[in-house]
């Protein structure tokens, strides 16, 4: 199973995903601060896996804690909170998880006056949060899975797999191993993902180490191989999905949304419950993160355009509810109108 973020005596294990897949090496974090680096760094990227990794850091910033009382402690808590809150602003599953580590402060403060005692509470909820994760995309994977049938050629974006969650089954990618599981043959086409390759980088490598078929294409070849009918169905993931079911994925998932509907091929999404944010009515209202330029104008340390010029490098973008066939939660999967069949989810 690969092992995305890890929870270690000594601090957060993670493999860096920057270096991948030429170099498969795991670093570890040893303060809050570094963790939070991490995550704006994308050593560990995806909404699920930054989710676990924000809880984690929490977690180790408050053991490390040198407070003496729980009033200290808690400012302490706060102030590393807010440190992680502002690495990257588009995955909600970074705020979900968060605010459920201050719940569990909260509740751990209730009922005992012991510093040790609150922080391995914060230990072992943010341990709930990595295991919790991984049976969630189990599940989702089971319910998508069933939404595939044998011998499907698969279109995918960006990576939403075992490397974007606590590890193990992944979302998109765990609806693609979902459907093996269940005995069905499923081939993949994975799009490279720019500017970061994540498709190429990432997706191409966790299912070759899986055994899964694989074709890597450019992002712009996606029409072409859905024209050919090479595409019978798109299943990506999601950083937010709004009440009204639009979201937010990794920049060029809009293109491949309406790509899809061109073509008649169902495009569905696959996201934990942890990906809804009900408090937005749609994604008009979602954040969307602007990355640094010189990922836009450079190949890893190769330059590939002019000095100075221009860049607009937004990290993701919006697909609105209607060109998405189906959102596949682990909760099951919610159709239209996606107002009522999440909120149901989330509900119940
Ligand atoms: O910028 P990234 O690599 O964090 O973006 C990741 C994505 O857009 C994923 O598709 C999304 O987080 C879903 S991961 C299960």
């Amino acid at each position: 199973m690969i092992k995305t973020v890890e929870w270690t005596g000594e601090g957060v294990r993670m493999l860096d995903q920057r270096i991948l897949p030429t170099e498969e090496k795991y670093i570890m974090l040893r303060s809050y601060e570094e963790v939070a680096d991490a995550i704006k760094k994308m050593v560990v990227r995806g909404a699920p896996a930054i989710g676990v990794s924000a809880a984690m850091g929490v977690a180790l910033g408050a053991k490390q804690s040198v407070g003496t009382s729980v009033a200290d402690l808690e400012y302490d808590f706060d102030y590393m909170c807010e440190v992680l809150s502002k690495t990257r602003p588009t995955a909600v599953n970074l705020f979900w998880a968060i605010e459920r580590m201050r719940n569990a402060f909260s509740r751990a403060k209730a009922e005992t006056e012991d510093v040790e005692e609150i922080k391995e509470r914060l230990v072992t909820e943010a341990q709930k949060i990595y295991d919790e994760d991984i049976e969630a995309n189990r599940r989702l994977g089971r319910f998508g899975g069933e939404l595939i049938q044998d011998g499907a050629s698969v279109l995918t974006h960006c990576n939403a797999g075992a490397l974007a969650t606590a590890g193990d089954y992944g979302t998109a990618l765990g609806v693609i191993r979902g459907a093996r599981d269940a005995g069905k043959r499923v081939a993949v086409i994975a799009d490279e993902t720019r500017p970061f390759l994540q498709g190429a980088r990432l997706t191409a490598w966790e299912l070759a180490k899986d055994e899964i078929p694989v074709t890597l294409i450019t992002d712009n070849m996606a029409g072409h191989v859905m024209k050919q009918g090479k595409v019978d169905v798109v299943v990506v993931g999601a950083d937010r999905i709004a009440a009204n079911g639009d979201t937010a994925n990794k920049i060029g998932t809009y293109m491949v949304a309406v790509l899809a509907k061109q073509h008649n091929i169902p495009f569905y999404v696959a996201a934990p419950i942890s990906t809804l944010d009900l408090s937005l009515e749609s994604g008009e209202e979602i954040p969307i993160e602007e990355r640094d330029a010189r990922e836009v104008t450079h190949v890893r340390d190769h330059k590939i355009a002019p000095d100075g010029i221009e860049v607009c490098n937004p990290a993701f973008d919006v697909t609105p509810n209607e060109l998405i066939a189906a959102i596949i939660t682990d909760k099951g999967v919610a159709r239209q109108p996606y107002k009522e069949s999440l909120r149901k989810f989330v509900e119940g």
